[in-house]
């Protein structure tokens, strides 16, 4: 991977000094990671259409309008409350890549989760919703950049683990980043023990980001423990 500087990464309406840390993680060259300026939607939106979502056409402006929705409210802890919207752009301010995260759907969606698990979790523990670089500047390791800008963000906003779904095909595209890819994500969640998410199609990723998150076996399985405290 051809890299260069190190760039601090700040807010448009922020000063450096301001909440997002200077992580010193090498770029490929030229390139800067920023977050996502609400008057930029219909950017970060055309490169996550890069993403296979498995949405039929139907869904897509649902999540089009729920993107324009969650764009409107920049402000911490990390760049528009519980979601985190990056763009890696080029020295002429054109985004060629973007990331976002947000709270979980198995969090809000599993019934096994009650309302005041649910409130803890959304703040221990995030989702990669969608990461995409534009085909021309592939390679560069400008996703594996994303990724480690987005771990220490949820680590320094308090964050316990990072997860995602994935295509089978790109399991080894997040091992070899150190997340541990299962085919069905298994959790014990106090005080209800041991809560199960499996979507067709799909694998879950898991990367811890503190030591409270460790795996264990159980019914021969892998199950992560630490996204609440016990
Ligand atoms: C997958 C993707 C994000 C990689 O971006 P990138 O900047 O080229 O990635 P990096 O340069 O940091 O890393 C290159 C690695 O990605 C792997 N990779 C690239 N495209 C891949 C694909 N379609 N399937 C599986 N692995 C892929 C390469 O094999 C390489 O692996 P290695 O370094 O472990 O040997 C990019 O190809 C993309 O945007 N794809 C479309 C959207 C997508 O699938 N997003 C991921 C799921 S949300």
């Amino acid at each position: 991977m051809r890299t260069c500087r190190a760039t601090s990464v700040t807010h448009p309406n922020r000063t450096s000094a301001g909440r997002y840390p200077n992580v010193n993680t090498p770029l490929p060259c030229d390139l800067t990671i920023r977050p996502v300026r609400a008057d930029e939607a219909d950017q970060h939106i055309e490169l996550t259409q890069l993403v296979d979502l498995h949405l039929s056409a139907e869904d897509l402006p649902d999540l089009i309008t729920a993107i324009r929705a969650s764009l409107r409210h920049e402000g911490g802890p990390l760049s528009h409350g519980l979601h985190h919207y990056l763009f890696a752009e080029s020295p002429d301010g054109t985004p060629v890549a973007s990331i976002h995260c947000g709270p979980p759907l198995w969090v809000l969606r599993n019934p096994a989760i009650f309302p005041h698990m649910q409130r803890k979790l959304v703040k221990r523990v995030s989702c990669i919703d969608t990461l995409a670089v534009h085909p021309d500047y592939r390679g560069r390791g400008i996703a594996t950049t994303l990724l480690r800008r987005v771990e220490a963000d949820f680590r320094n906003a308090g964050f316990v683990a990072l997860t995602l779904r994935h295509e089978h095909a790109k399991r080894h595209f997040f091992t070899r980043r150190g997340y541990t890819s299962v085919a069905s994500l298994a959790m014990i969640l106090p005080p209800v023990g041991l809560v199960t998410q499996t979507n067709p199609g799909w694998r879950h990723a898991v990367k811890p980001l503190t030591d409270d998150v460790s795996f264990t076996t159980v019914q021969g399985l892998p199950a992560a423990t630490g996204f609440l405290p016990a």
